[in-house]
């Protein structure tokens, strides 16, 4: 199937952005802007671990959303993560193509460019490569990258070190939750559950005014671990306004995903976030998503339900929760 690549119409240089990418009026940035001086929490992964418990589960509970720094990755893989993502996008088209997914026949992972399901949906100004990382079961090393010859191994190191890091957001978060900390990765599927790699490309565009990058979306997962470029345009919206979440060099974008708002049974929100495009400058960022295998039954944990918090969501496969999710259908 042919489609139009974001980076390729961008490429063109237009003065106007075509219609199918105006947003309608109360969505667009310009309508909608963000509330100014507020930032959102940054915590690092060094203070004392009482105080971090404390911060973490506030910033769960408050935002669902905060920039966790001295998490020990190294600066230097980050940069060398996002080098080679640059390369790939660096390819000529034709060779990019040779990596295009397939999502309504399910092959979602490779290189794509969503696609609207109604004629009335606006289109999305980016495009993205997407594959698995972990557990090595379910790589597909062969759909990977192959240029630049880099791209594998930097991948492979970046996921042991954010699985390491999730391994310890994850404890935290069940001790901010009052549980034991190996709770939610077992909840999680323990040594099965998956880490997912979207690289996502927004090139620059010509009224990013009436444009957005990803729309308002919760993430599907349970956290999301992103490192964006240094150009700006992630926002989180958190008690009916959007919050910019400002470049922080080297420090790890944490979402709380739905399936964290599950497990704990709404105490903590997936959040809500969106992100904005730039007129002169290619806006990237590398989203990791931590998620349940599709087999995990997900739902809220029996220690946090009780007379005074009853069970607010539905026990379902991960599988199932995705469908509906997908088709839009009530949860
Ligand atoms: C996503 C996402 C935001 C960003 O890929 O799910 O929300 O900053 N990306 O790129
Ligand atoms: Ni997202």
């Amino acid at each position: 199937m042919e489609v139009e690549r974001i980076q390729a119409l961008a490429a063109f240089g237009l003065d106007t952005l075509p219609a199918q990418f105006v947003r309608p009026s109360h969505e667009r940035p310009e309508n909608s802007p963000a509330v100014e001086g507020v930032t959102v929490p940054v915590i690092s992964l060094s203070q004392p671990h009482h105080a971090l418990i404390r911060e973490i589960h506030e910033a769960c509970r408050d935002w669902g959303f905060f920039l966790v720094t001295d998490h020990g990755i190294p600066p230097e893989l980050i940069g060398q993560l996002q080098e080679a993502g640059r390369e790939f996008f660096r390819l000529p088209q034709e060779e990019k193509e040779k990596y295009a997914n397939d999502p309504p026949k399910g092959n979602f992972e490779g290189y794509g460019t969503k696609m609207t399901k109604n004629h009335d949906e606006k289109v999305e100004w980016v495009d993205y490569f997407f594959h698995f990382m972990h557990p090595s079961g379910k790589v597909r090393h062969e759909i990977w990258p192959q240029h630049p010859p880099s791209y594998r191994e930097v991948t492979e190191e970046y996921n042991k070190e954010t699985l390491k890091v999730t391994e310890v957001l994850l404890e935290l978060i069940s001790e901010g939750l009052g549980l034991e900390k190996n709770v939610l990765k077992a909840s999680l599927g323990g040594d099965q559950m998956e880490l997912e790699m979207k690289i996502n490309l927004y090139p620059p565009c010509p009224q990013p005014q009436l444009a957005l990058g990803v729309e308002p979306h919760t993430d599907m997962s349970a956290v999301t671990i992103l490192v964006p470029n240094d150009v700006p345009g992630l926002q989180v919206w958190k008690d009916g306004n959007w919050f910019a979440a400002d470049y922080l060099p080297n420090a790890l974008f944490c979402h709380v995903g739905d399936q964290i708002e599950v497990l704990s049974n709404g105490k903590y929100k997936s959040v809500l976030h969106r992100s904005l495009v730039n007129k002169e400058k290619t806006r990237m960022s590398w989203a990791v998503f931590v998620a349940p295998p599709h087999e995990a039954l997900i739902g809220p944990l029996p220690e946090l339900i009780n007379d005074q918090n009853p069970v607010k969501y539905s026990t379902k496969t991960f599988a199932e929760f995705r469908h509906r999710k997908f088709n839009k259908l009530p949860q």
